[in-house]
């Protein structure tokens, strides 16, 4: 490897001289794809709903008919399709905070496991309601659902960040949101009125979801258990060392285990941190609200809207109905393509830079997006290009905002407060998820073609309070982040200096400075 000249191209031959490092082995990739069918689910049942609005608005009025001889009215079959909607996000906002003590109780396999059973119920649930000509049964899937997907959204993206090694863990993580919206595009698809969004099929397309949950059950029992939860939550070590070997392919997990039990020590004093005491700790404070931030910059910075709004946008822009609930789609497929190009990037580039970046560019977007809106009649060409600003938010919602808050949660808490902090979060994405969706066509309403304009005042501040708190968390262990976020910045200079005693520790095989 001769004598690299510079950082980028050193750890590039060391990651080839020392495959030790980030190897993907065959029981990694599985142990992945069992986590990201979860996420697969979460996006399919999140985008499923949609296409069949009105289908499955005839079945609720004709069903009624058959009980009491009499049709709903528009008031009542609008609310009852609203329940149908809600229960899952109420599902989700209850699994997501039980996520964090389930994954500690249960452990992030075995709970994903016992989650599938919520998984098959709803999907069986939804199936059957229209054999069984009950709308109860579609309002108890979609909770059920909601649930397993709420439990989803905490274990997924922990069971990942604890599975991975320190200089993959980004990528391993966004996998997490290619799940998801992978998921979402694949219902949109499905959802068409060619394929299964009929009156007909509609129950085949929500039963459907029972795919990634039986996955899930057949996958799962051949991956390890999150080596970190083994040792640091169960003390368990022979049996962390075992499932290090199998993920990393390699017995020498010697480094791993040794960084595992710094950052244990470091946390005994601590130990197990519950929700109350996450709330009321002082050193932790800062920590938490980064993440809830995190995840707000998520759901409140518009992506919603651009989803509610795209298929008038594409009418608008000269596209006939059916030919924009199509182009719909597009948005899904851009979200998925980004989201694949980000993966590599979030190990290179690194969190904080990707998700400001994505911020940045989501802000600029919506001032161009109420520009094009405002005045497209005015100017023709403003209809197009509306539709294109569109897309380059959404470009620029997958490079780092779509995808970062789930991961970065699990990398800003060590073990201690890890699956309380999940907990708080994934509960902060679900409500305000309800809320904005909810809220907006309120806003649309009111505020017409104004209505980005609260986005963008939003966007702009998750901007400032980010670029100010925001650590960068690539390639760093557990420990270093939480003393960074802490404030001491002697964790930075241990990273730096390559004589501390803890580098030399930690470094005897160089692994934090390679990564530099
Ligand atoms: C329910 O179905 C009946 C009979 O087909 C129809 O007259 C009525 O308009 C429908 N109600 C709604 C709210 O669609």
């Amino acid at each position: 490897m001769g004598q690299p000249p510079n950082d980028e191209e050193k750890r590039d031959d060391i990651t080839i001289q020392v495959p030790t490092e980030g190897k993907v082995t065959g029981r990694l990739i599985l142990a992945v794809l069992a986590a990201v069918s979860g996420s697969f689910l979460f996006g399919y049942n999140t985008g499923v709903i949609n296409a069949p609005e009105e289908k499955i608005k005839a079945f609720l009025n004709s069903t009624n008919i058959d009980r009491d001889g009499e049709p709903l009215t528009v008031a009542t079959q609008t609310n009852l399709f609203a329940i149908i909607v809600a229960s899952f996000a109420i599902g989700g906002a209850v699994g997501g905070l039980a996520a964090g003590p389930w994954a500690d109780k249960f452990g992030r396999k075995n709970g994903s496991l016992i989650n599938t059973i919520f998984g098959i119920v709803s999907a069986a649930l939804m199936f059957f309601s229209k054999m069984a000509e009950s709308y109860e049964m579609l309002i108890v899937g979609r909770l059920l659902g909601g649930i397993c997907c709420g439990l989803i959204t905490g274990l997924t993206p922990i069971y990942l960040s604890e599975i991975a090694a320190q200089n993959i863990r980004g990528a391993l993580g966004v996998l997490h949101q290619l799940g998801v919206v992978s998921g979402l595009l694949l219902s949109q698809i499905l959802g068409f009125p060619e394929i299964m969004g009929t009156a007909d099929l509609w129950h085949v397309l929500l039963g459907l979801s029972v795919i990634p949950s039986v996955l899930q059950l057949l996958i799962f029992p051949f991956c390890p258990e999150s080596p970190r939860h083994l040792l640091i939550s169960k003390n368990e070590e022979f049996n962390a060392r075992k499932a290090l070997t199998i993920l990393r392919g390699y017995d020498n997990v010697e480094q791993d285990i040794q960084e595992m039990k710094i950052e244990n020590e470091a946390q005994k004093s601590e130990a197990q941190v519950n929700i109350w005491k996450l709330l009321t700790s002082k050193s932790l404070r800062m920590a938490l609200i980064i993440s809830v931030v995190m995840h707000l910059s998520q759901q409140f910075g518009g992506i919603t809207a651009i989803f509610y709004y795209s298929s008038t946008n594409f009418q608008d822009a000269g596209l006939d109905t059916n030919t924009a609930i199509h182009a719909t789609s597009g948005v899904g497929a851009v979200m998925v393509v980004m989201t694949i190009v980000t993966i590599p990037l979030m190990d290179k580039v690194g969190r904080r830079t990707l998700h400001l970046a994505g911020l940045g560019g989501m802000f600029v977007s919506s001032i161009l997006i109420t520009v094009t809106l405002s005045l497209k009649h005015q100017v023709e060409w403003f209809n197009v290009a509306t539709v294109v600003f569109s897309l380059v938010f959404v470009v620029f919602f997958a490079l780092g905002p779509g995808s970062i808050p789930w991961l970065i949660v699990a990398e800003l808490f060590s073990q201690g407060p890890r699956s309380a902090a999940i907990s708080v979060s994934v509960l902060v994405n679900w409500v305000a998820n309800f809320g904005v969706g909810y809220a907006f066509p309120h806003m649309k309403d009111g505020l017409g073609t104004f209505s980005f304009i609260p986005f963008t005042v939003l966007l702009l501040l998750f901007f400032i309070f980010l670029y100010i708190y925001l650590p960068e968390t690539k390639n760093r262990t557990f420990e270093e982040i939480t003393s960074l976020i802490r404030g001491e910045k002697k964790a930075e200079n241990i990273h730096k200096d390559k004589n501390s005693t803890r580098e030399n520790y930690l470094v005897s095989y160089q692994k934090t400075d390679i990564n530099q």
